[in-house]
């Protein structure tokens, strides 16, 4: 009997460590669960989300509420106004929530919130 305990603490033990192993193996993330390992520069990671999801709507060519994001220079001197368009703090009314009808994905929102916060990396 004895002996079976042991080798019950044992067993579980042994699953305690390895899940706790598998938790290092992981990248070092925020709260949100998203990876904050790489330098957010404008090019590499945030060009990327506001072509997919804004430039439609929000180039040079057609900068619909005279906000363009296919360049650096205007997303940068915009992003007073785009962190409340993509975070949709409460009281932000519906027609400023960006993109219309919908909201990006946690991790793109907390990749473009690093980039301002980094002193917008180019
Ligand atoms: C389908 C077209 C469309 C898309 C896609 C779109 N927008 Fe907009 N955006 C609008 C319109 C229309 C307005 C004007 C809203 C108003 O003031 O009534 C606007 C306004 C804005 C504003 C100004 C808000 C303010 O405070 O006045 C910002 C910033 C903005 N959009 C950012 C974005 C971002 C960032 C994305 C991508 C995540 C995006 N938009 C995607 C149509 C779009």
């Amino acid at each position: 009997m004895k002996k079976t305990i042991l080798i019950a603490l044992t067993l579980s033990a042994f699953i305690f460590a390895c899940k706790e192993d598998s938790k290092e193996d992981i990248k070092p993330t925020d709260n949100s669960g998203c990876d904050t390992t790489f330098v957010p520069s404008y090019a590499s990671k945030v060009q990327p989300i506001l072509n997919d999801f804004c430039v439609g709507c929000h180039s040079s060519n057609n900068a619909t509420a005279g906000i363009a994001l296919d360049n650096y220079n205007s997303s940068k001197n915009n992003s007073t106004k785009l962190i409340p368009a993509i975070t949709h703090p409460t009281g932000l009314p519906n027609n400023k929530k960006m993109p219309p009808g919908g909201k990006l994905k946690e991790c793109d929102i907390v990749t473009i919130q690093r980039w301002v916060n980094s002193g917008f990396p180019e």
